[in-house]
């Protein structure tokens, strides 16, 4: 990536292009340029390009072609999905439940609905981040337009079950809108069967391109858009379609889903394999997150005595690329939402520690991670000795 070689183990951040979509792209980005609005035959080409990739994407959730939007990524899915949905049912109420192990692109939307007037329960979680069934039936009401409930926590990988979720929602009368960015080709999706309205995906978290994402609107859900201007997504997202994004999208959907069961028992095993070894090393270690409903790919854990963003750095510097938590929010100060929720207290989230694998990572690279770890934990534990003692010198000084 940079010249050094790098063990690449951020995966939920987000993905290396497999070089089959970058093929499947190309051409979309060189000689294949037209508009997909255009009439003639350099547009028409990019529209039956555009098409193809709509039942690429439908095809594997599920889904009819023409309820598929193409979007700028998850989190213009998420706040269309939300705000549109809110947006266009109004009269019929005011209230919007979700939970606290959302990604930011949902809770600010809803909390972006609450300054527009409507009002947004959070769920809690328990200590695993699963969402209480009963708590949801009871936070319902009448007044409710919209669940949204992720399928997978991009933190902790922890996996809810949409199904019931849905199943409640609609008893209700409520509409459900499920984020499954991180889910997309680590775990079956199906809306049809898991009687989903609304659905959010993003191709760089399946090795597919950045900047193009999709939202699943089941046929007949009214919605209005937030973003106006020349009607194309049937009006509800304008804008010359990326249309390579949109070919690459496609493509990456079809790979992934016709590999996800090979691959999902692979990086499930290594998963496994890195967390015992993990845990194995520092004592009074866990696991964060669910320990059996979870994404195949994730190994969130918590060392205690060791500063995750230390180990982040000192990684680094061995060439293992990890993580603290969302990618979003590990350069700010924030402590994570979802560590918060699940009742992390703030120095055991503080010594937390992501990995995500993808299918490319190979049984080599974690057996390198293992052997490297007593390294990386020794140099952050020199640091943070050298830091105390640091500090307890200024302590002493001023006293
Ligand atoms: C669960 C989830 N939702 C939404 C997003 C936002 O996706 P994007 O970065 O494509 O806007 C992410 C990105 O990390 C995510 O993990």
């Amino acid at each position: 990536m940079t010249g050094q070689s790098i063990v690449y183990f951020d995966n939920s951040a987000t993905t290396a292009m497999d070089p089959r979509v970058v093929e499947t792209m190309t051409p979309f980005l060189c000689e294949r340029y037209g508009n997909p609005s255009s009439m003639h035959r350099a547009g028409r080409e990019a529209f039956q390009a555009m098409d193809k990739a709509r039942g690429q994407v439908s095809a594997g959730i599920g889904a009819m072609a023409d309820e598929v939007v193409f979007t700028g990524g998850g989190t213009e899915s998420d706040n269309l999905a939300i705000i549109g949905f809110a947006l266009a049912n109004r009269s019929k109420g005011d209230h919007i439940v979700t939970t606290q192990v959302e990604h930011p692109a949902v809770i600010r939307a809803c909390e972006h609905l609450n300054t527009l007037g409507f009002h947004t329960t959070f769920l809690p979680v328990d200590r695993h981040g699963m969402v209480s069934l009963e708590d949801l039936k009871s936070a319902v009401g009448k007044q409710t337009l919209l669940v949204s409930m992720v399928t997978a926590n991009n933190e902790i990988g922890t996996v809810q079950d949409i199904l019931a979720a849905a199943e409640i929602a609609h008893d209700k009368g409520a509409a459900f809108h499920t984020d499954a960015v991180q889910a997309a080709c680590r775990m079956p999706l199906d809306v049809a069967m898991g009687n989903i309205d609304l659905l959010s995906l993003a191709a760089h978290k399946f090795h597919g391109p950045k900047g193009i994402g999709a939202l699943y609107v089941r046929q007949g859900t009214p919605m209005r858009p937030i973003v106006h201007g020349g009607g194309q997504e049937k009006g509800l997202r304008s804008s010359t379609e990326n249309v390579p994004g949109i070919v690459g999208m496609g493509m990456a959907l079809e790979i992934g889903l016709a590999e996800m069961e090979e691959s999902v028992e692979r990086m499930g095993k290594m998963r496994d394999h890195l967390v015992k070894g993990m845990l194995e090393q520092v004592e009074g270690g866990f696991l964060n997150g669910h320990p059996v409903h979870r994404l195949c790919h994730n190994a969130h854990v918590c060392l205690p005595g060791y500063e995750g963003e230390m180990m982040v750095l000192t990684l680094d510097q061995a060439g293992f690329c990890v993580s603290t938590g969302s990618a979003c929010s590990s350069k700010g100060a924030r402590p994570s939402s979802t560590l918060k929720a699940i009742g992390l207290r703030h120095e055991l989230a503080r010594c937390s520690i992501r990995i995500t694998l993808s299918k490319f990572n190979r049984d080599e690279e974690v057996e390198q991670f293992l052997g490297v770890l007593p390294w990386v934990l020794g140099g952050v534990k020199g640091a943070m000795d050298a830091m105390r003692g640091h500090c307890e010198g200024l302590g002493s000084i001023k006293r």
